[in-house]
């Protein structure tokens, strides 16, 4: 009987659809994509999830400062995010979104459990909010959130979940890695989260054990812990794991300040707290909750409970670090109180930084993936095959940027971004590398063996030629030239590390591993030089070399298969393999053997995989990223953030300050003539987006909509003292649009706001109507 299949069900975040996708984004959805295919190759019946998060406070006021409804605002972003993966060749096997009918109803199901197990209490609390995290957070009125911005006092009836009884059973969860938690820091950060301040704890017990015992300083740890245990007044728990009782507090799980979100069953003032409703997608895109869908027939309804016994437990959510505690703390207690099984690994990745800090929409230092497909597509690949269709672009561009953020940074650190560093090492490891070898070997191939995989003798000891050198100590693999040291050979090391390695999400060591393979058999082709022997008649000693770099090339395909799909299509085919996809689904490249390449394979048709990338690419891909920037040079260093005052001198039609030949206006202003006034461009604006900028006190990073007939923009203004950003979003404006763009702090300014100059200060009111007027619309 055939061997069912193993089950692995993978997760990423679900995004959040007020911001559109960043590369950062990107990052989390291709390593999901990345293991995903090598389950699928492994022949588990694998499931990959992603979607979108589309409820909250936060989506509802973009959606307001958007001036459209929310459920269009959702509709738009989240299709952007669909869009993209479809464009990038990302193989989830399903797409949740919170606002999807399954969604809810699976939600409000959980709910329902949640209040019939008791778990969920009715109370009112008053505390400090952080809306753009949606949570609250210690600390009084005014207290600067994790977000950077004032929080707002908020008092609500809320729903709350007994998250406190689940302290040690949380704490065992993870301390037993019944519940995996990955990288160690963040399995930590969890730990002592959940502990309370153990720390605390035991410096107070030092001092109190200092009353009784002399020699305070030679208790060891454990005598202290004792000591902690024994007394009455310290509260350390007397369980063999070290904690404070009731430092894991109960959760807020409704909100009445706002309705979009997801009624509480029975209570529909109240919304279910985003957390909750964005955590429960894991199960509900699988068919929880499906017993209460009236929209599916019993048998449809079988399906679904039936889908959601094979793949639940999740096998691994793959999230961002900053949202480690949601998915190791909040989630298993929900989970829990449900008695529903529990995920088996978290595995955290890091932050991709742009200048120094994390790329978000708040600090606008995005990065667009379409920006790398658009630019590799059409300025890389389509220069060498412009018969080529955009979707063949996309996918090659889409296997450029996955190789990069895998290659590049270690998972689970944090890593810069830049696109300098992405064309060096495109050229380096895949045009100079892979591409190259591919292009040597089987040029030579098609040459001296009229493009048929030679036979090797049957002496040959072809699979010696590659070796490597591996210790579990400090978990290095190393790969040596041919002939230097024996240690193993390359199919053992593939079953003793690669596999391990993949499942420990170690991308960049594995792909430090292709590429040695890669660059060993570089070496050995250029130490044993088969275009010298091809002038000799020893076709034995050609056969050999030849066949030995094929098969070199066959099984760094094959590993670099889940990485790089589009490009190892082709070289697969090219080695007259045929489908890779096919290959993967038969399970031909699971398990690569040496001599798994049979001789006398007909190559498929030669053309180049990997053409090199210009240094110029990288700004072409600035430009892409600030369609305007400006010829003038930027101020070298600009330490106090400019004032509107020193805004408006960036506008040449206020700039002119030698008056003394003009005659002078009231205002000391030159007089200008009617056709100087209609070179500025002034227009109506919608404030959508306001924010503080890090470190700049006057400064506000604002998002301008103009209507449907031009781009959003971004301006920096000078009025932070004045006005709360908050305050801003949804106001019309006036701007002058024409003004040429400068950079402040790193940030482009893409027009001026106007604003009355009021005071000796000149403190700024910014100019605006009191009709309804419409975006776009000039002012003459
Ligand atoms: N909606 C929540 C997740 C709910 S999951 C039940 C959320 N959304 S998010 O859109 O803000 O972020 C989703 C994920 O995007 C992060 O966890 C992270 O994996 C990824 N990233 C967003 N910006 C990133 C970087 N600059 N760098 C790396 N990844 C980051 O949180």
């Amino acid at each position: 009987m055939p061997e069912t299949p193993k089950k692995f069900y993978l997760t990423t975040p679900i995004y959040y659809v007020n911001a559109r996708p960043h590369i950062g984004h990107a990052y989390s959805t291709i390593a999901a994509d990345v293991i995903a295919r090598r389950h699928r190759l492994l022949g588990d019946d694998t499931f990959f999830l992603t979607g979108t998060d589309e409820h909250g406070q936060k989506v509802q006021r973009s959606a307001e400062a958007a001036g459209i409804p929310p459920q269009q605002f959702a509709d738009e972003v989240s299709a952007t995010f669909q869009n993209l993966w479809k464009r990038m060749g990302i193989t989830n096997d399903d797409y949740i979104r919170t606002t999807d009918p399954r969604h809810k109803r699976g939600v409000q199901h959980l709910w329902k459990v949640l209040e019939a197990r008791g778990a969920i209490y009715l109370s009112s609390y008053t505390g400090q909010y952080c809306v753009s995290e949606e949570m609250f957070v210690d600390g009084p009125p005014g207290t600067i959130g994790p977000d950077g911005k004032p929080t707002e006092t908020v008092t609500e009836e809320n729903y709350f979940f007994k998250l406190s009884e689940y302290q040690l059973p949380l704490i065992n969860l993870i301390e037993s890695g019944e519940l995996h938690i990955q990288p160690e820091t963040s399995k930590n950060e969890i730990l002592s989260f959940l502990r309370g301040n153990v720390n605390e704890v035991m410096a107070v017990a030092s001092q109190y054990a200092g009353d009784f015992h002399e020699e305070v300083g030679k208790l060891s740890e454990e005598e202290l812990l004792k000591f902690a245990l024994d007394s009455d007044e310290l509260a350390l728990s007397n369980a063999k794991i070290p904690y404070v009782p009731g430092a894991l507090r109960d959760l807020s799980i409704s909100r009445t300040t706002f309705d979009w979100g997801i009624p509480v069953p029975g209570n529909p003032k109240h919304v279910i707290y985003v957390w909750l409703d964005a955590l429960a997608n894991y199960i509900t895109a699988v068919g929880y909750g499906a017993e209460d869908r009236d929209d599916l027939t019993p048998e449809q309804k079988q399906t679904e409970l039936a889908k959601f016994e094979k793949y639940w437990p999740a096998d691994l959510h793959l999230v961002g670090k900053e949202i480690t505690r949601f998915h190791c703390v909040y989630w298993p207690a929900f989970l829990m109180a449900a008695r529903l099984r529990l995920p088996k690994s978290v595995v955290a990745n890091g932050w991709l930084l742009f200048e120094e800090s994390k790329m978000s929409k708040s600090r606008g230092n995005v990065v667009r993936t379409e920006t790398i497909l658009d630019a590799f597509g059409n300025e890389v690949y389509a220069k060498q095959f412009p018969e080529s269709t955009k979707a063949e672009r996309d996918l090659f561009a889409a296997d450029v940027l996955r190789y990069f953020l895998l290659r590049e940074i270690p998972f689970g650190q944090d890593g810069s971004f830049s696109f300098d560093a992405l064309i060096t090492r495109y050229n380096a490891d895949l045009a100079n590398g892979f591409g190259n070898l591919v292009s040597r070997v089987l040029t030579m191939i098609q040459k001296y063996f009229d493009g048929v995989i030679p036979c090797p003798p049957p002496e040959s000891t072809v699979e010696s030629n590659v070796r490597f050198e591996y210790s579990d100590e400090d978990e290095e693999i190393e790969v040596f030239e041919p002939g230097t040291t024996e240690v193993g050979n390359l199919t053992e090391m593939l079953r003793k590390v690669f596999d391990p390695f993949f499942d420990r999400a170690d991308f960049s060591q594995l792909l430090t591993f292709t590429d040695a393979i890669i660059r060993n058999t570089d070496g050995y082709i250029t130490k044993r030089a088969p275009w010298k022997v091809a002038s000799t008649d020893d076709r034995d000693q050609l056969s050999e070399i030849l066949y030995a770099s094929a098969a070199a090339v066959r099984i760094v395909t094959g590993l670099l298969y889940p990485f790089l799909p589009s490009a190892t299509s082709k070289v697969w085919a090219q080695l007259g393999l045929g489908d890779i996809e096919v290959a993967a689904a038969e399970g031909r490249i699971r398990n690569l053997e040496w001599r798994g390449l049979e001789p006398g394979t007909k190559l498929g048709p030669l053309a180049p995989i990997f053409p090199r990338a210009d240094k110029g690419l990288a700004q072409i891909m600035t430009d892409m990223e600030n369609p305007a920037t400006p010829p003038a040079p930027e101020p070298a260093d600009d330490p106090s953030a400019p004032t509107a005052e020193a805004l408006n001198a960036a506008n040449p039609a206020t700039a002119a300050t030698s008056t003394d030949h003009l005659p002078l206006t009231t205002d000391h202003s030159p007089l200008i003539t009617i056709d100087d006034f209609a070179k500025v461009d002034l227009r109506v604006a919608q404030i959508v987006v306001a924010e503080r900028i890090p470190k700049a006190d006057k400064l506000l990073r604002l998002e301008v909509d103009l209507g449907p007939n031009f781009p959003r923009r971004q301006i920096l203004a000078g009025i932070a003292e004045h006005y709360a950003p908050e305050a801003l979003i949804g106001r019309k404006v006036v701007i002058v649009a024409n003004l040429a763009p400068r950079k402040m702090r790193g940030l482009e300014s893409q027009g001026m706001i106007v604003a009355a100059s009021l005071g000796d200060h000149g403190r700024p009111s910014l100019a605006g109507f009191l009709e309804d007027v419409e975006l776009g619309a000039r002012l003459k």
